[in-house]
């Protein structure tokens, strides 16, 4: 047994930081931003904090799987830097919607939902839980150096979530990770030791872009294949992918790369810039919610990010709209 999906929810914060907004803050411009990553504007926490913001998600997830907090068995939060230290961010989720089951984190930077995914599939399979919900979320506007035009074009904040229930719905998984901090890294920054010998660094992302590029590439054709060869289907049979939104360039490469339509990718880089972990999850709810996910669907995902982490799945969508 693995699991079903029963429903999804997302949340994001209100405020909008759109390219000509971002043009006077760094060198940058809209026609450059869009030509090479596809976005047009991503949303940027200023009131909301990352708790609010799962707990939203979670909450629509709920409500769309038909499931009461109580009914929980398990909480996962995919995230690389929840509310504290400790509590996890699981565990604050947990307190909010007033649910009793065990709850934790897990950082898989980018690839976080489908890591969390398969952490959950063997719950399942151990039969030790009967409803989960996963949330994932991402509040990298903080951990952003916002004068770095190379790289704060290109993330937002945000997230989104899903209940799980029993069922056979998840056909293949597949994680990788090859350890890597060069490639990306966000490092801690605060050390309060007064013992501690080396020197601290600032807390925001450093990220070799054009190395990661080319990782993204191989890894989203190569994660798609895989997942779909281990699901015993031909790429024909997907009738949905849902990539990382990172860059509009490396899904039409991953798409030129396999043999599955470039119009049966679903993408929305434009309205949210690359959010992480919150990336796949968000944008499976708006194929949920929008109708573009059919009963019977046969959707494949896959996610790449820091570690360097890559995670591909196939499953069959069973919700009826
Ligand atoms: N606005 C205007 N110019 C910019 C710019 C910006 N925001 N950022 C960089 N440039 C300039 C560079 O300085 C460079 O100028 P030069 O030729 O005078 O040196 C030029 O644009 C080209 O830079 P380059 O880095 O070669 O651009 P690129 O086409 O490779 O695109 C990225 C850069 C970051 C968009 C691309 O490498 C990428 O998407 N990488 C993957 C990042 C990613 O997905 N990370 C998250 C993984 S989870």
């Amino acid at each position: 047994m693995s699991f079903t999906i029963l429903g999804t929810g997302k949340a994001v914060p209100e405020y909008v930081l759109t390219n000509d907004e971002l043009s006077t803050m760094v060198d940058t411009n809209d026609e450059w931003i869009r030509t090479r990553t596809g976005i047009g504007e991503r949303h940027i926490c200023k009131h909301e904090t990352i708790t609010e913001l799962c707990v939203k998600a979670a909450r629509q997830a709920l409500e769309n799987a038909g499931t009461a907090p109580e009914e929980l068995d398990l909480i996962i939060c995919s995230t690389m830097r929840g509310e504290n230290i400790t509590p996890s961010q699981g565990c604050v989720i947990q307190k909010e919607l007033g649910a009793s089951c065990p709850a934790f984190d897990v950082n898989a930077a980018c690839s976080g939902f489908i890591y969390a995914l398969d952490i959950a599939a063997g719950y399942f399979e151990r039969k030790r839980v009967r409803r989960a919900l996963i949330v994932s979320m991402d509040n990298l506007s903080n951990i952003i150096d916002w004068t770095d035009r190379s790289t704060c074009v290109l993330f937002g904040d945000g997230g989104a979530a899903a209940v799980l229930g029993e069922g056979d719905d998840l056909l293949s998984i597949h994680l990788t990770a090859s350890g890597n901090d060069e490639a990306i890294r966000i490092p801690h920054g605060t050390n309060s030791s007064p013992f501690y010998e080396h020197e601290e660094e600032r807390a925001v992302l450093h990220m070799a872009g054009n190395e990661v590029y080319k990782f993204a590439t191989a890894a989203m054709a190569n994660g798609i294949r895989r997942a779909v060869e281990e699901a015993g289907l031909s790429q024909s049979d997907v009738n949905l992918v849902i990539p990382h939104q990172a860059n509009i360039r490396i899904i039409n490469t991953a798409a030129k790369n396999l043999e599955i339509p470039r119009e049966r990718f679903f993408c929305n880089v434009e309205h949210y810039g690359n959010t992480s972990s919150g990336s796949v999850a968000i944008a499976l709810d708006e194929a949920n919610r929008s109708g573009v996910l059919k009963a019977g669907d046969i959707v494949a995902m896959c996610a790449f990010g820091g570690g360097l982490t890559t995670g591909s799945c196939v499953l069959r969508w069973s919700k009826k709209a």
